[in-house]
């Protein structure tokens, strides 16, 4: 079993009867759809909420009950992957493209888990591209204004044309190499406008389920040192 098996089968038994429950999206969240499929069929009885067309899809056709995100007055638990997690637990997702309904889930949810292989952890965030979702609408001009921030910009491409999200944007991804002020940085990137989100989440992971080898380690935001 890989990394990402390991977190994802143990993400699982948080799960329980009666809960409404946010799936994420990525390769790691198909594993723990897997794995959440087989408690169903055991008799598991929840609802979900999916987080992509790829996970409604995947999710769907296993067998788990999805509903829309507008008929749930509460989400229990929401289980996600990440791109990159830090020890004070602040994130970069968006990686999979699926960051805007990711966050609208995760921040909704009363807890959030996340699962990753032990390669997502990093001392500070920014390696990992990070994905800002923007409306269409001049978003050539905010590539300019990104530039002359030296945020290093590049529209997210498939197929050869800009890619669309879920929510019907375009992802810009900024290589960065590091950012010092994740929550700071999300602010300053909201402010321009035609910035619909970005993948950066701050103090939303309320714990961190790593596959480390054969093993896994559960990192819990109660353990972590505040950041100064
Ligand atoms: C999806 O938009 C992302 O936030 C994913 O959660 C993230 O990219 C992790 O993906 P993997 O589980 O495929 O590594």
């Amino acid at each position: 079993m890989n990394e990402k098996q390991l977190a994802a089968e143990r993400s699982v038994d948080f799960i329980k009867d009666g809960m409404t429950v946010g799936l994420g999206t990525g390769s790691t969240v198909n594993y723990m759809i897997d794995a959440l499929a087989q408690k169903v069929k055991k008799g598991l009885k929840i609802k979900t909420v999916a987080t992509s067309k790829l996970t409604f899809q995947l999710a769907a056709s296993s067998g788990i009950d999805v509903v829309d995100l507008e008929l749930v007055d509460r989400i229990d638990l929401t289980i996600d992957g990440a791109d990159e997690v830090d020890p004070q637990l602040n994130g970069i997702k968006g990686g999979g493209a699926a960051l805007l309904y990711e966050k609208i889930v995760a921040s909704n949810s009363a807890k959030n888990i996340w699962i990753v292989d032990s390669s997502k952890l990093v001392k500070k965030l920014g390696r990992f591209p990070l994905p800002v979702e923007v409306i269409p609408y001049g978003s050539n001009l905010l590539i300019s204004k990104f530039e002359k921030k030296k945020f290093k910009p590049a529209f997210r491409k498939f197929e050869g044309n800009n890619f669309i999200t879920d929510g019907g944007h375009f992802l810009i991804d900024l290589n960065l190499e590091k950012i010092d002020d994740p929550k700071g940085f999300e602010e300053e990137l909201k402010t321009y406008p035609g910035v619909v989100e970005v993948g950066l989440f701050a103090g939303i992971a309320d714990m961190v389920i790593v596959g480390e080898g054969k093993e896994i380690r559960i990192i819990d935001r109660m353990d972590r040192p505040a950041k100064k």
